[in-house]
């Protein structure tokens, strides 16, 4: 986020703000009149709590000083005080209780819903330099932190400070000299807390930093275990996790230590004001100064305080993790949205389905370029095939149609309409692609099938599956179309897979269609029924299909030769084996490799 840059986002996307406490806010917004609420019940609760020695104290008062009436009549009342502040904590703990339980979920729900709405709008680019486990677990901790931190605030800090304020002032009215005392001690001790848990931050930062490092190491071994097995390093696996676990042991030793250290201090500041304020009372009460209701009162206050004041450090600490927790979150998705609809953008309507590529450069790194000032019209429902080498930039060119990446310069134009100016849903509903390697969602094969067209029945969804001849393994399947695939499909052959991918796509009917290697995990004799399928299917769609098996698009209208970044021939089949180029050598290597008794010819095979 370069400062000089606006921040693009998305206009369907929810409008996250980029800072931490301005996040928080946005998360808490429609829920922020609970919270006051919860404020009060919190502010009642810990003055309940607070005014339990002072209850005490007139207790005391009236033991010592039960002359001329009962000992019952002087103490009805503090000991009515006494019971009503105790209920009084009960009654507001629980209400304030009542709220959390009540809005909590809720609040995390949205959190997490928001996240999920920003992250889907990033770009392809995004989603290749982030693990999808890491964002999953980002938005789940980020939506728990930015409640731990509103709890944190309400239900931690916000009682300890009502508490300090009123035992101050209970103590100042007691005596002055013991009241600042305490609130010296107070100040101090708040500050000096506050100091050690940012001195100590970076430790346990550092530990969740190796937790975090363990964790990806043990899912990758696990991902890998085939080959961890095939390999036969099950133990090399072990020696390896052993010594990131190492780290995480010493970084855990590290933070542990720290506050072990930080305990030594809170114990021996918590004796300190004990003994303080014993002493100091006493002398107190020694020269007639207070009496014994305000002594009791007094130690009563600062064994309160004490207690209290005991957890503050590991409370600052936890603050400041949810707090990175939130921050973390809000830095990993919360980024400008690389490719967003323009303003106003309007809707692509194909009518013809020409295509055309004007001056387009491309690289993944800018300098790097995949494309340098790339021209090609593609003509309404021509049928074009795309080859070249593996790394030409056949499954570039097809991204950037879809605008999966954005030109460097240039543009691209379906009937007329630059990709950038009409809205990505449209361009995606006008554009099927069956990808180099499909992957499916883990749910039902009716479902993922159904994809294609979200209203499509059952006999709609089995008839693509029948074009895609993926209705005769379906069937066999213990549940049919039922049956759950596995996380990306693992559960399906790879040729089942892409059959599926077929079938969604046929069910779509858009009219372009694109196919990238759609055939190729296919056997020939599949492949070729397929093919006759696909082509019916084509109909009068304007197709650009990438093959490396030269055969299965040496049929087709027109084929495009790439290589490195170029298109280096473009033409019919014939005329390009006649050229005796680039195509013919790809054509007579693979038809000397498939058919060695045949001469390269015009005849397609
Ligand atoms: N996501 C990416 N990030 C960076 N570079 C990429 C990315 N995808 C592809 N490339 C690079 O761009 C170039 C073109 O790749 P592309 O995938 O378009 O090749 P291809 O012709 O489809 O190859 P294949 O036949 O193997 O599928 C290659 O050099 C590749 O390394
Ligand atoms: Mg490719």
């Amino acid at each position: 986020m370069s400062p000089k840059a606006p921040f693009q986002r998305a206009a369907d996307a929810p409008p996250l703000p980029t800072g931490t406490v301005k996040f928080i806010w946005y998360c808490v917004a429609g829920f922020r009149a609970w919270l006051v609420l919860m404020l009060i019940l919190e502010t009642g609760q810990a003055a309940g709590g607070i005014l339990v020695p002072y209850a005490i104290k007139a207790l005391m008062d009236g033991v010592a000083d039960s002359s001329g009436s009962t000992v019952w009549e002087s103490l009805k009342g503090p000991l009515l005080l006494l019971a009503g502040l105790n209920i009084a904590e009960i009654v507001f703990s629980r209400a304030s209780g009542a709220v959390l339980v009540t809005i909590g979920p809720r609040m995390r729900k949205r959190t997490a819903k928001v996240l999920f709405a920003y992250l889907q709008h990033h770009a392809q680019r995004y989603f290749g330099s982030h693990f999808a486990g890491a964002l999953a677990h980002r938005i789940t901790e980020t939506a728990i932190s930015v409640n731990f931190t509103v709890w944190a605030m309400l239900c931690d800090f916000w009682p300890i400070f009502i508490a300090f304020t009123v035992s101050i002032a209970l103590l100042l009215n007691v005596h002055q000299g013991l009241g600042l005392l305490v609130a010296g001690w107070v100040c101090v001790y708040v500050g000096f807390s506050y100091w050690l848990a940012t001195r100590c931050q970076p430790y346990a930062q550092g530990y969740a930093a190796t937790r975090s490092l363990v964790n990806g190491k043990i899912v990758d071994s696990v991902t890998n275990i085939l080959n961890a097995k095939l390999f036969a390093r099950l133990q090399f696996e072990q020696d390896y996790l052993d010594a990131f676990l190492d780290a995480e042991a010493q970084a855990a030793r590290r933070s542990f230590w720290y506050m072990e250290r930080v305990r030594w201090f809170q114990f021996i500041a918590a004796a300190a004001l004990k003994i303080g304020t014993v002493y100091y009372a006493l002398t107190l009460w020694h020269s007639g100064l207070i009496g014994v209701g305000d002594f009791t009162m007094s130690i009563g206050l600062a064994l309160l305080i004490i207690n209290d004041a005991r957890n503050l450090s590991r409370r600052f600490l936890e603050l400041f993790e949810y707090i990175g927790n939130v921050a973390n979150g809000v830095e990993t998705i919360v980024k400008p949205h690389e490719i967003v609809d323009v303003p106003g953008a309007l809707p692509l309507k194909v009518s013809q389905g020409r295509i055309e590529f004007r001056h387009v450069r491309f690289g993944y790194e800018p300098n790097e370029p995949v494309f340098d000032d790339l021209n090609v019209v593609i003509e309404p429902g021509q049928r074009v095939g795309l080859v070249g080498f593996s790394g030409s930039g056949k499954s570039t060119f097809v991204s950037l149609m879809l605008r999966n990446y954005q030109p460097q310069s240039g543009r691209i134009l379906i009937d007329g309409m630059d990709i950038q100016q009409v809205s990505q849903d449209s361009l995606h509903e006008q554009i099927s692609l069956i990808p180099q390697d499909p992957s499916l969602f883990h749910r039902s094969l009716k479902e993922n099938i159904g994809y294609g067209r979200l209203d499509a029945d059952a006999a709609a969804i089995e008839a693509s599956a029948r074009m895609a001849h993926a209705d005769d393994f379906i069937k066999v399947m213990p549940e049919g179309y039922d049956s759950l695939v596995g996380e990306r499909g693992v559960k399906l052959s790879g040729g089942q897979r892409q059959r599926i991918a077929i079938a969604r796509v046929m069910l779509k009917d858009a009219p372009i269609l694109i196919l990238d290697e759609a055939t190729s995990s296919l056997d020939s004799v599949t492949e070729k029924t397929i093919q006759e399928n696909l082509d019916r299917a084509m109909g009068r769609k304007t197709v650009i299909a990438v093959a490396h098996r030269l055969s299965t698009i040496a049929h087709l209208d027109r084929i495009l030769v790439f290589d490195q970044g170029r298109i280096v021939e473009d033409g019919e089949h014939d005329q390009l084996l006649a050229r005796q180029g680039f195509y013919y050598r790809l054509w007579t290597m693979q038809a000397g490799g498939f058919l060695p008794e045949q001469e390269p010819s015009g005849d397609s095979g």
